[in-house]
């Protein structure tokens, strides 16, 4: 295995050296896919008329690749991400990309990129993946493209908010995705909405914006990124049922993580955020970039709530025994790890 690169400084933003690594990409053109190749990142010709330009024909995945404390290269449930990934090709009407592509090509750009893999102790810092798969048929009426281009590309990164450790959420009034629309792909559409949001609130002084239901303006939905967990006073953990979120792996793995290895209560439901305000003992957020990102304060209504009574504990628990697993330090009884070798 090559010896990593010295990294200083990193942050979740695309390394200034990126045009040193490799991408992999692939066209679909006259009804198939081709076998795609191995390139060095480069950037990408359009037509002004391209589909993904006008019309936003496009999904996109976040994956990790870590240095473990055994000194081997691995992925965090890859093949999840593989079959959102499907799934997202599907709601976006585009040709999928299976689960066997989609792998192949993640294994070759995190072995052509293993270099850039960061040495990390905490899990903060490790090689982040991003598949994308675009329309780009030159089109006018709006329709899906015959065209595709998937590509991955690839970048060292480090934590997600530039605050390290605990981060303040603002409610926004924005919707973020509506039921039975593209809440629960990983779709472009999605995180277009969510940018103004994010600038309001970051100007009022807060971290992230907290998305709520488009129907009642009530149940908390999840953050631009991130999906929510909150501690309740009872000890019930409850995080938002599947259905307009993005249905995350981070998500999933703390909810199997919290039954089965902490013993807590688990609810995927409706969240209140009134429920959230009064009552929350721990409020984090969770996905690959997050990780577990615990938050102190929630305003709402021009109210700043409090909601770190149990001083991040929970937090810090699953977070520990998840990056534990992500890099190697504990078992990993659920078969999540995959070495890329
Ligand atoms: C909108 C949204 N919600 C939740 C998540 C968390 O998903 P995952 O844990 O699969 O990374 C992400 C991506 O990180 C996201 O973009």
């Amino acid at each position: 295995m090559s010896s990593p690169r010295k990294f200083e400084n990193l942050k979740f933003s695309l390394y200034e050296k990126a045009s040193e690594m490799m991408m992999f990409e692939s066209y679909y053109r006259g009804g198939a896919w081709d076998g795609g190749k191995i390139v060095r990142f480069h950037p990408i010709e359009l037509s002004p008329a391209a589909n993904i330009l006008n019309y936003g024909q496009g999904i996109f995945e976040g994956m990790k690749a870590y240095r473990t404390v055994k000194g081997k290269i691995v992925m965090f449930r890859p093949y999840d991400n593989a079959r959102r990934f499907a799934w997202s090709c599907h709601k976006m009407v585009m040709p999928e990309v299976n689960v066997e592509k989609f792998m192949k090509a993640v294994r070759r750009v995190v072995l052509e990129n293993a270099e850039f893999i960061p040495e990390t102790a905490d899990g903060s810092h490790s090689l982040y993946l991003r598949p994308v798969c675009i329309g780009i048929e030159s089109l006018l009426g709006v329709r899906a493209s015959s065209e595709y281009l998937f590509y991955i590309f690839a970048s060292p990164v480090g934590p997600y908010f530039d605050k390290v450790g605990v981060i303040s959420l603002m409610v926004t009034d924005v919707h973020r995705a509506a039921a039975n629309g593209t809440g629960d792909a990983k779709a472009a559409c999605n995180y277009a909405v969510t940018m103004k949001p994010k600038k309001d609130v970051n100007e009022a002084g807060y971290d992230g914006a907290l998305f709520l239901d488009t129907v009642h303006s009530r149940y908390v939905e999840e953050a631009g990124a991130a999906n929510f967990f909150a501690l309740m006073e009872d000890g019930t953990l409850v995080t938002p049922q599947l259905g307009s979120i993005l249905p995350g792996i981070t998500r999933d793995s703390i909810i199997r993580l919290a039954r089965e290895m902490f013993g807590l209560r688990v609810e995927e439901r409706l969240v209140d955020i009134a429920e959230v305000c009064q009552n929350a003992q721990e409020v984090f957020l969770c996905g690959t970039g997050a990780i577990i990102t615990s938050v102190d304060k929630i305003a709402w209504q021009g109210t700043d709530h409090m909601v770190n009574k149990n001083r991040f504990k929970l937090a810090h628990q699953l977070y520990n025994k998840l990056i534990g697993i992500q890099l190697q330090r504990e078992d990993d009884p659920y078969e999540w790890i995959l070495e890329i070798q």
